[in-house]
């Protein structure tokens, strides 16, 4: 009986232990993170199972302080976790180096914050560029990328701008550009419409719409339940792990 106990409880604590199964892009196995402040320490996570598959759409939800940024740091290979294992795309990054890190992120992943992170003094065109500088595409090639994800986003007559010469969205929409220059599979927005009046941010999220539709996966962390309900899966957390998964309105709605 003990032991039949046990095996329960580690098959809850481990749900993901298998890895990564057919067209599965995240997968997390006991995922913790604890910073360590002085004497202090900080349990972000604790314990975060999840399963994201190729194509879908995930809100992120849940209590400020709850671990959400800590996730999706930690999912963008920003950060390492303290404990538990990580799958991107199948590679088992938890044991990847910091080198490789660096590459699998800028190959895999486009990343959107809230404070968009545009460099002031830079074009729109530059702040789109930077990327693809950081990966040594040819100057000619990159200029044309940069000025087609720019065109893709509707700022084809902004490249010229700099960021405090545009509107809170068209800022929004820079950073997005920036975000896919590289063709990640994976886009990862934080907050992407904390900084945005309401209209505005409908306007960022029917361009995730889009991206949606043209195959990307995409992970969002919102706080407003609106903006959640553009995604197809609601995951909520709580204290530092899922508190409840399930589809969002839009998608148990009459179909
Ligand atoms: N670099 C850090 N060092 C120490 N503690 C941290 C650090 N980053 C986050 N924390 C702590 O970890 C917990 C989770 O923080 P996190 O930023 O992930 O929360 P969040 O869910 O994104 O909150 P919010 O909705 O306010 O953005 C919080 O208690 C926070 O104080
Ligand atoms: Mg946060």
């Amino acid at each position: 009986m003990p032991t039949e106990v046990q095996e329960i409880v580690s098959a809850e604590a481990h749900p993901n232990a298998g890895g990564p199964g057919p067209g599965d892009v995240i997968v997390t196995d006991n995922l913790w993170k604890t910073y360590e402040m002085g004497d202090q320490q900080v349990n972000a996570l604790r314990g975060v199972n999840l399963r994201i598959k190729h194509n879908e759409y995930v809100a992120i939800m849940g209590p400020s302080g709850s671990g959400k940024s800590t996730l999706m740091n930690l999912i963008g290979c920003l950060d390492s976790p303290s404990k538990g294992k990580y799958w991107l795309n199948g590679h088992n990054v938890s044991e990847l180096n910091d080198d490789e890190l660096a590459r699998i992120r800028n190959k895999e992943i486009g990343f959107v914050f809230q404070t968009f992170n545009l460099l002031a003094r830079a074009t729109s065109l530059h702040n789109v560029e930077l990327p693809l500088i950081y990966n040594g595409t040819p100057a000619a090639e990159r200029i044309a990328r940069a000025k087609a994800v720019l065109e893709s986003v509707n700022l084809g007559s902004r490249m010229m701008h700099k960021p405090n010469e545009l509107s809170g969205g068209q800022r929004q929409r820079v950073a997005i550009a920036r975000a896919l220059v590289n063709k990640p599979s994976i886009i990862l927005a934080d907050e992407p419409t904390g900084n945005l009046d309401s209209k505005t941010g409908v306007e960022i999220m029917a361009l995730f719409d889009d991206l949606h539709a043209k195959g990307n996966t995409i992970v969002v962390v919102t706080h407003e339940p609106d903006i959640a309900e553009y995604a197809h899966r609601i995951v909520t957390i709580r204290d530092g792990a899922v508190a409840s998964d399930h589809p969002s309105a839009r998608m148990t709605a009459g179909g």
